[in-house]
């Protein structure tokens, strides 16, 4: 169904935002506390690079868009409000959220009605601002009157140069919201995409834009620190090498997807990673260079075995029986080399726990053979849960997805976020 919503801010989030949901059919108001931008647009001049917008701008201005001259004109008559302004960086580097919280506290100043008005912020914001920041500061700004305005949080994936195209045809729709209501209505906004739409909190949806911007960052810085590592060795071509790189079927999903590497756990291991990571980055430093990122990525894989145990501390005491869950380094494979499951068994041990109950459902031999640890191997799933207090799992083998049902209640820590 058809709603009246209003932009604010018209840069290029902004404007794609307002005329790809004038294309679904919403009467969408903007406003640009820069008038200059604003006049612009109101004449059907697009002041920035983006193929499409130009004809989308002249198909739906005067119809389903418009431009405001005011705010006060912008937000008089609309339900729902998409914040799109700039969030730039301060100068110690955290994100500046003043040009957002100005805006908040304007569009309060200027709603003069009591209706329900829903502030949805599309900027990007660091994950907690709208739950921990912005919620208090918009209840301060609006006083008694602050049951009247809903905070909820849209982040926008799309890509400078493709706008159109990503925000007409998005992969996902993210919404962050507090309750039923703002959720019903953002959920109506966007029907008519063919998108799946999460319903998160927000902090959960500020992470997921975060996760997807730094993972891209990590890409790309890694790419290059490689690149500088290729130049150092010498009679290196470059591009050829990344080019040939980009033909692993794992980027397109064939047998298991690139996504498998892309998820939390409790460390890579096995033959290959760790030593060929920690070789790379040991002939890097012989050459003379500090490899930042191959440096951090070993450090990293260690930090996340050191809390991997405090997380079984947590819950658990030393005289505890506790069940770990996969021997081998990744399921389907008895290979136990450089296993996670090795460095936790023996944090463990070196912490007390004397009570170690080990399954697998193929790598117990080679584990028991490999690492001489005083702990208890057991083939029986079903005996091992019954005697465990607590429950690990470091593998994430098929056979434990069940686990919940089978523990009946008992503590689990699931260290491959493995389970449902
Ligand atoms: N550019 C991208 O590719 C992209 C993609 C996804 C998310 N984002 C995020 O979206 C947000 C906006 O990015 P952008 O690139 O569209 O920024 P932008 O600078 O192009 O546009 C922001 C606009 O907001 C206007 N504005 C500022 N304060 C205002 C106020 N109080 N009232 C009305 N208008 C106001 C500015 O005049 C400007 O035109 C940022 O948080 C950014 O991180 C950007």
């Amino acid at each position: 169904m058809s709603q009246k919503i209003t932009v604010i801010g018209l840069g290029f989030v902004g404007l794609t935002t307002a005329l790809g949901l004038a294309e679904k059919g919403h009467a969408v108001i903007g406003y640009d506390a820069n008038l200059e931008r604003g006049s612009q647009i109101a004449a059907g001049h697009v002041p920035l690079h983006e193929p499409g917008l130009e004809t989308a701008l002249a198909k739906h201005l005067g119809a389903q868009f418009s431009v405001a001259v005011t705010l006060r004109e912008a937000v008089r008559d609309t339900e729902t409000i998409f914040l799109c302004v700039g969030t730039p960086c301060s100068e110690d580097g955290a994100a500046d959220l003043s040009i957002l919280q100005e805006a908040i506290h304007q569009i309060v100043d200027v709603i003069a009605d009591d209706d329900y008005r829903l502030l949805v912020i599309k900027s990007t914001v660091p994950p907690g601002s709208t739950a921990k920041t912005l919620q208090a500061f918009l209840v301060e700004s609006a006083g008694a009157r602050a049951p009247q305005f809903g905070l909820a949080t849209n982040p926008e994936f799309l890509r400078e140069g493709y706008a159109w195209g990503d925000f007409m045809y998005p992969d996902r729709i993210v919404i962050g919201v507090n309750g039923d209501r703002d959720w019903v209505r953002l959920a109506a906004i966007y029907a008519g995409f063919d998108a799946p739409v999460h319903r998160l909190t927000p902090s959960e949806a500020e992470f997921v834009k975060y996760l997807s911007n730094t993972l891209l960052a990590t890409l790309i810085s890694f790419s290059n620190e490689m690149s500088m590592v290729a130049l150092r060795i010498g009679d290196i071509d470059i591009p050829r090498t990344f080019n040939i790189l980009h033909q692993d079927k794992r980027w397109f999903g064939y047998p298991a997807g690139m996504a498998s590497y892309v998820y939390p756990g409790c460390g890579f291991g096995g033959y290959c990673l760790p030593k060929d990571t920690q070789a790379l980055a040991c002939l890097a430093s012989t050459l003379g260079m500090k490899p930042d990122i191959l440096n951090a990525v070993i450090e990293t894989n260690h930090r996340i075995k050191m809390t991997a145990i405090e997380r079984i501390a947590a819950v658990s005491v030393p005289q505890h029986v506790i069940g770990i869950l996969g021997l081998s380094f990744k399921p389907d494979s008895d290979d136990v080399r450089d296993s996670p499951a090795k460095d936790i068994i023996q944090g463990l041990l070196s912490r007390g726990y004397e009570r170690i109950l080990a399954h697998d459902p193929l790598a117990i031999a080679n584990f028991a053979a490999a690492y001489s640890f005083p702990i208890t191997y057991r083939n029986d799933l079903d005996v091992l849960i019954q005697v465990a207090d607590v429950l690990v799992i470091t593998t994430a083998w098929c056979d434990y997805r069940d686990l919940r049902i089978l523990a009946g209640g008992k503590s689990i820590v699931d260290l491959r976020y493995c389970l449902a």
